[in-house]
């Protein structure tokens, strides 16, 4: 690795790794606190921003030892905060904070900023402000309210930044990470993405001859994981789909088409029997997590397979390190515990790839449009989409509504535009009139979101001609509806689904 990019917890540490592999440099992501001793050979440190104020009591710190490497380093937002901090300047609590795009005004053009033409618009997402140097520093950049927001000590390579260079809205922010990157670390153009050749040829050589397993959740990740270790190890291979009743209407088909050696077990009645009576969604998530994983051990057995395979990727990898909500997300379709329980050796193919990787990863392989641009379809699939008790008769109506939504997104060129778009069916009945008789019926939710990360979003502001196509199909294809009704919650307060 080149450039290391230590988490301070802020959302866009991804977007800062992302952005430096696509400049064809190795960069990793790496705990806030990680040694200075492990951080000696690469050729720059990246501080990433983070939530906190340097003043707080848990605000993660970094090694200050990292500071005497002689390692170039740049710190962003909270890493700029942190390094004023830790080299002697002063952090205040901005009265107001700054948010969103403001002008970046020149007072010292330093490295980073070289052959850029100033000034030009910076995005800023911080209350707390640097408002004091040490005299070795010099002000490279000022905006209206934050006179220091941008810093340098050229000597000793040490940069901060209040503004998201990684972020698209700040003008030439790619050319800055370049700028240190190449001109302040001068790392070499050598990291290239692996292709699904050499993913292929690797799991040959790490499988060999073993038996592999791998539980299919209808989702990209473990599509591309299974297409790419079938492809090195046959039908020594065993992909496993349990069918829990609460997939989506195509999963099947979907997994089908991936040519596997497939086993399906149909798990309904087991489901659906576990859930009888129980309303609470955390219940509910449990009782699904722990049938399947029972399920899938059973399978594993049966198969008598070393090795487990999963389409764990790098974010999520990074994501379960941390306390972060993905953790928990994850906790169900990874089937977390089982390797260990079952002396089966794990195999994550995927594990050094972002998401788009992944895709193009298998776009590599041969998976189909519709496969690469399905929407995320969450573990416990509809049954966190049906409010109250679940069962067969409910989890179809979702499932048809889901579906009819999907259609018209795809209809009308939206739906790879959004995060998703789904139903939810609420437990309670309202009045309605279909031909000329009175109907006590339930409603269906409609919830189309557009999200960057999963951690917030917005609902979808489509045209309401189509969301008139949605409700009036819905009521006309599922007799037991009366009412649709559009969810206009953004994530916070909401979540995206409603359990
Ligand atoms: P929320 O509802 O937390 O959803 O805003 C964010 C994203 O995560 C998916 N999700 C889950 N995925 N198991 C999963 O595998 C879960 O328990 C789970 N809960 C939510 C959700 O579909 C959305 O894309």
């Amino acid at each position: 690795m080149d450039i290391a990019v230590l988490d301070f917890g802020g959302q866009y540490c991804h977007m800062i790794s992302r952005r430096i592999r696509a400049l064809g440099v190795h960069a990793e992501i790496l705990p806030a606190g990680t040694s200075a001793a492990q951080l000696k050979d690469v050729k720059g440190v990246i501080l990433s921003g983070g939530a906190a104020s340097v003043y707080d009591k848990n605000a993660p710190q970094m090694d200050a030892a990292v500071l005497s490497l002689g390692i170039p380093i740049l710190g962003i937002c909270y890493g700029h905060q942190l390094l004023a901090h830790a080299l002697g300047g002063k952090v205040t609590s901005g009265s107001s904070g700054e948010y969103g795009i403001t002008e970046l005004r020149i007072r010292r053009k330093n490295r980073l900023m070289k052959n850029l033409i100033f000034p030009i618009n910076v995005w800023m997402n911080h209350r707390d402000v640097v408002t004091d140097l040490p005299k070795e520093y010099s002000i490279s950049g000022s905006t209206r309210d934050s006179k220091i927001a941008a810093f340098s000590d050229e000597k000793n390579k040490i940069y901060g930044l209040q503004f998201h260079p990684e972020v698209t809205h700040t003008e030439n922010g790619d050319e800055m990470l370049q700028n240190f990157v190449f001109g302040v670390c001068k790392a070499a153009k050598n990291y290239r993405p692996k292709t699904a050749d050499d993913l292929v040829h690797e799991a040959r050589i790490d499988i060999g001859q073993r038996k592999a397993i791998i539980a299919l959740s209808g989702g990209i990740d473990s599509a591309t994981a299974a297409t790419l270790v079938s492809k090195a190890i046959g039908d020594n291979l065993v992909a496993v789909y349990v069918d829990t009743g609460l997939m989506g209407e195509s999963d099947i088909a979907f997994v089908k088409q991936l040519r596997l050696n497939l086993t399906v077990i149909d798990a309904k009645e087991k489901f659906f029997t576990r859930l009888e009576g129980v309303t609470d969604p955390e219940q509910k998530r449990k009782i699904i997590g722990k049938t399947f994983i029972e399920i899938f051990e059973d399978a594993a057995k049966k198969e008598k397979a070393a090795v487990l395979v999963q389409g764990t990727i790098y974010s999520d990898r990074i994501e379960s390190g941390s306390t972060k909500h993905s953790s928990t997300i994850k906790s169900h379709h990874n089937v977390g515990g089982l390797p260990k329980k079952m002396n089966l050796e794990l195999y994550e193919p995927l594990r050094d790839l972002y998401k788009d990787e992944v895709r193009q990863i298998a776009a590599q392989l041969g998976l189909s449009k519709d496969i690469i641009n399905r929407h995320v379809f969450p573990g416990p699939g509809l049954a966190i989409r049906i409010v109250g008790e679940v069962t067969e008769e409910k989890a179809g109506l979702v499932r048809r509504a889901t579906e009819i939504i999907e259609e018209e997104l795809k209809k009308a060129g939206l739906y790879e535009k959004v995060w998703m778009g789904f139903a939810v069916l609420l437990p309670i009945k309202s009045v309605g009139i279909q031909g000329d008789e009175r109907s006590y019926k339930y409603p269906i939710v409609v919830r189309i979101i557009e999200s960057k990360d999963a951690m917030t979003a917005n609902f979808a502001k489509v045209p309401y001609e189509i969301l008139e196509k949605i409700s009036t199909r819905i009521t006309n294809e599922i007799r037991e509806v009366n009412r649709v009704v559009y969810d206009i919650s953004n994530k916070p307060p909401a979540t995206m689904e409603w359990e």
